[in-house]
């Protein structure tokens, strides 16, 4: 949802600033490009450095930079990007974007633009109550800025509580997400409003004893971009997932799970959906018995006989179910070798729509990886689709979905 997007941070001058420096990490996590601006208010509060570091990009703090003006920056800054984000905004800020002030960089650019703007104030709850704030808020919101929080709770102030604090992080993330999902939404752009989308993503473990387990190199990466891809196109979706290091997508339901067995549960519980698209990795074994205790070395030098069985295959038990079969059904196919031929075979024997391939030769670094080459395998044909990042071959695949379900 955000992957791709060109968001101008503008920081002021609050003790919440510091929550500011997260809030890059949190976007840029999800493929955002962020351009710092910072008020001399912000920088109070927290460096350039930091902030420049984390966002890894140059941060603007001067209206009259000599040399980013050079092309009329601050027009720049307010033009070609896709958000203007606002965080922390103060009561001082609001009031000179109510009036039209422009003396500084970020108020320049406030008043030059014509992107979205949300803003996530934080001021002290008595600032926040004030009349004056209050008007500002109702003029701000009727010129179609949008808000997130303030937030009630303990204050930066020693004792003091109320409404005043700036939304948390992942709140403001999603509220800028769900401002893009709306602006589509205007514009005939979610081919999957309405519609349930369920998606499996990430490796599974399979725990062997108490402190050992089976597992694989499956990051997540593809899974989670198809999620955030489903929700950017209006979908309500179920992200079931397996031990990963990613963020949970916001807006999407994520049921986290370990084994197979629980995935295999949670995907049942999950159905009925539209589309289900079975990204994970799932093992296909795990142990007969999982020992109760640690297996120790027994003195023999012999290591132990692992005695396995067969895990669910749920792609298969989904495909060959008469009630629960979305109407379009997507698995994976990870091969090193015969790609399209053992792709053709598992939609064959899994009953499933679309199988998308791809090659996870240690060669090709997709595994883990950020790109993905992939090959769409239906009924029809195969499409050989050129080398993307995942975040796009999740975009291209839930459109074409979108395609086949709305005919
Ligand atoms: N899959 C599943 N449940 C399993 C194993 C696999 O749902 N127990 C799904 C995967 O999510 C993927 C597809 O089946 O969408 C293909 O998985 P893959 O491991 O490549 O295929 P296998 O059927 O296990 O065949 P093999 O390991 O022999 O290649």
């Amino acid at each position: 949802m955000l992957s791709g997007k060109e968001i101008v941070l503008i920081i002021s001058g609050g003790i919440a600033a510091y929550k500011s420096l997260d809030l890059i990490r949190r976007l840029k996590e999800r493929g955002a490009r962020v351009i710092p601006v910072m008020t001399n208010g912000a920088q109070e509060f927290i460096t350039p450095l930091a902030v420049g570091a984390l966002a890894a990009e140059n941060v603007f703090t001067d209206l009259f930079d000599r040399e980013a003006e050079q092309d009329v920056g601050h027009i720049r800054l307010a033009r070609d990007h896709d958000l203007i984000l606002i965080a922390p905004t103060t009561a001082n800020l609001m009031a000179k974007m109510v009036h039209g002030i422009a003396d500084d960089l970020a108020t320049a650019v406030l008043l030059a633009t014509d992107v979205p703007v949300l803003a996530a104030p934080a001021m002290n709850p008595k600032m926040w109550q004030n009349e004056a704030t209050q008007r500002n808020v109702k003029t701000l919101t009727e010129r179609g800025i949008a808000l997130v929080g303030p937030a009630s709770g303990e204050m930066a102030e020693r004792g003091e509580t109320g409404v005043g604090r700036m939304s948390e992080p992942l709140e403001i993330v999603a509220a800028a997400e769900a401002l893009f999902r709306d602006r589509a939404a205007r514009n005939g752009q979610l081919p999957l409003a309405g519609r349930h989308v369920l998606i499996t993503s990430g490796p599974t473990h399979e725990p062997i004893d108490p402190v050992r387990y089976i597992a694989n190199r499956s990051s997540g990466k593809q899974g989670h971009a198809l999620a955030e891809a489903a929700y950017a196109a209006g979908a309500r979706v179920t992200l079931v997932s397996g031990p990963v290091e990613l963020p949970d997508p916001s807006s999407v339901d994520v049921v986290r799970v370990e084994t197979a067995a629980e995935m295999m549960k949670a995907v049942e519980t999950g159905l009925p959906a539209d589309i289900a698209i079975m990204a994970a990795a799932v093992a296909d074994w795990r142990m007969a018995t999982e020992g109760t205790q640690k297996i120790k070395k027994d003195g023999s030098g012999k290591p132990p006989a692992l005695e396995m069985r067969e895990n669910p295959d749920i792609l298969s038990t989904i495909g060959h179910h008469v009630s629960l079969r979305p109407e379009l059904l997507i698995g994976f196919a990870a091969e090193t070798q015969d790609l399209v031929k053992n792709a053709r075979a598992k939609l064959e024997r899994k009953n499933t729509d679309w199988i998308i391939a791809n090659d996870v030769s240690p060669a090709t670094g997709i595994m883990g990886g950020d790109a993905n080459t992939i090959r769409l395998v239906s009924k029809s044909g195969v499409e050989d689709w050129p080398q993307m990042d995942k975040a796009e071959v999740a975009r291209r695949i839930i459109a074409r979905a979108a395609e086949a379900l709305n005919g």
